[in-house]
């Protein structure tokens, strides 16, 4: 073996093949492993394994790179459009003007949630939390278009993608619009597909809606920096849903479900709430000594990430674009002020040094969303939309691998051996 590892246990001399991907760390192919020993490896929050091989997204964590089927995250948040990375990321390569076209005429075909939908969402409470509704009307899905659940069938697969995709602005803008009371509103396929998420979401239909360019560009470079992020824990719930052979809308659901914690997608909704309570730049420092506290539960949200131990790239460009977008609505928001100096602080601080904590994606994400008017409930929302297609992307490349199987992982049993059941009266 060339490349290859070697392990002594059990009395045996191992050898393993290291297999090396495009770019990246190599990997150890440890799937011979329990039928040659009869042990497992211990990796609880899998920081070092690899779940399965995809050509979609790379991140390099200690470099602060991201690249979407090989183009840096910089580079399409400047000059793609979300339509096109959806595109990039389903089928491998950008699109050329036709197939962009053609496939951003195809998700606008399918924007319409079947009418039914609309007596489902009256039966939430009105003051339920959007992801719930989410959690439900995404898994309610395969009730309702179960013409393309068949997930053997290629055809069934796309139009179930589509659908996902196109679907996922109507869900979010009428899970925001049973909250606050309005009507729901039916897409407008001639806007593009933020236009179209902003006008359901902000236009009411005794009235015109204008779809502020600036504010439409931002939006949809939000929906980019959200696209893909390789095996993050939603994604690996949505493959491991779909491993099992479940239908795509029902593992879109699972992946949802992940995504709501604090710990991932809603980190934005926790960041805003942190930066509200902190106010002032004047309260950081108690704030950073409580993020150091061990004994306090208190962490920066919007600060660290399992893989990036540099800046955040996404973050970045996030931040350039709250300026763009308190330009074109003229507004400002002094928590700006606040975040852009707990960022300085934390950054000169040994503790955030040392550990290579850093502003992730969801630290300015929030300040933007809310200066263009969504509630905090509403943020973990679109970043479910955005990541829609990267769950859809990953699930499909999942399907269609020879080696799929259904994910099982072990575990290291730490309860009783094996004792005899006592009757109640003797307990
Ligand atoms: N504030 C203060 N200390 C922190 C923070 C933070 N935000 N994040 C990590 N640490 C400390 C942590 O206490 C630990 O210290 P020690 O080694 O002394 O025990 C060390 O840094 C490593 O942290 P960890 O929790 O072992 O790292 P992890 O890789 O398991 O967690 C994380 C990553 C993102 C869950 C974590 O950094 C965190 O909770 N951040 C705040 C929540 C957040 O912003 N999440 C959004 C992630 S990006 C969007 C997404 O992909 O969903």
């Amino acid at each position: 073996m060339s490349n290859s590892a070697k392990l002594s246990t059990g009395g045996k001399d191992l050898e393993y093949p290291v297999l090396s991907g495009t770019v990246g760390p190599e990997v150890i192919d440890i799937r011979k492993l329990y039928g040659q020993t009869g042990q497992f490896t211990f990796d609880p929050g899998f920081t070092s394994t690899a779940s399965c091989e995809s050509a979609i997204t790379y991140i390099d964590g200690d470099e602060g790179v991201l690249l979407h089927r090989g183009y840096p995250i910089g580079q399409l948040a400047e000059h793609s459009s979300f339509m096109e990375t959806s595109y990039l990321l389903l089928n491998g390569e950008l699109p050329s003007t036709s197939e962009l076209a053609d496939f951003t005429r195809t998700i606008s075909r399918h924007t319409m949630l079947h009418e039914q939908l609309a007596t489902f969402y009256r039966g939430f409470r009105r003051d339920a939390h959007p992801m719930a509704i989410m959690c439900g009307v995404v898994g309610a899905l395969s009730a309702f278009y179960h013409d393309s659940t068949d997930i053997s069938d290629p055809l069934h697969r796309k139009i179930s993608s589509h659908r996902l995709i196109a679907k996922m602005p109507t869900i979010a803008a009428m899970a925001y619009k049973y909250s606050v009371g309005q009507p729901f509103m039916y897409p407008d396929n001639s806007l593009s597909y933020t236009g179209n998420f902003l006008r359901m979401t902000f236009g009411v239909p005794a009235e015109k809606y204008e779809v502020i360019p600036a504010v439409e560009k931002a939006m949809d470079r939000i929906f980019i920096l959200h696209a893909d992020h390789e095996q993050n824990a939603s994604t690996s719930t949505v493959r491991l849903a779909g491993s099992s052979g479940a239908n795509p809308f029902a593992c879109i659901a699972a992946g949802i479900a992940c995504l709501w914690g604090p710990a991932h997608g809603g980190a934005n909704e926790a960041a805003l709430n942190m930066l509200k309570e902190i106010g002032t730049p004047d309260k950081i420092p108690h704030y950073i000594a409580r993020a150091k506290d061990k004994n306090d539960p208190f962490r920066l949200m919007g600060f660290g990430h399992r893989v990036y131990k540099n800046y955040d790239p996404r973050a970045t460009v996030m931040q350039s674009t709250v300026r763009e977008v308190f330009d074109a609505l003229k507004v400002n928001d002094p928590l700006f002020e606040t975040a852009l100096e707990l960022e300085h602080i934390a950054l000169n601080d040994p503790y955030f040094i040392d550990k290579k904590l850093f502003p992730n994606v969801d630290f300015y994400s929030g300040i933007i969303l809310s200066a263009i008017g969504f509630p905090t409930t509403m943020f973990t929302v679109l970043f479910a939309l955005a990541r829609t297609v990267g769950w859809v992307a990953q699930w499909n490349e999942m399907i269609s691998d020879p080696n799929q199987k259904i994910g099982r992982p072990r575990q290291l049993y730490t309860g009783s051996t094996e004792r005899d059941y006592v009757p109640l009266d003797k307990r």
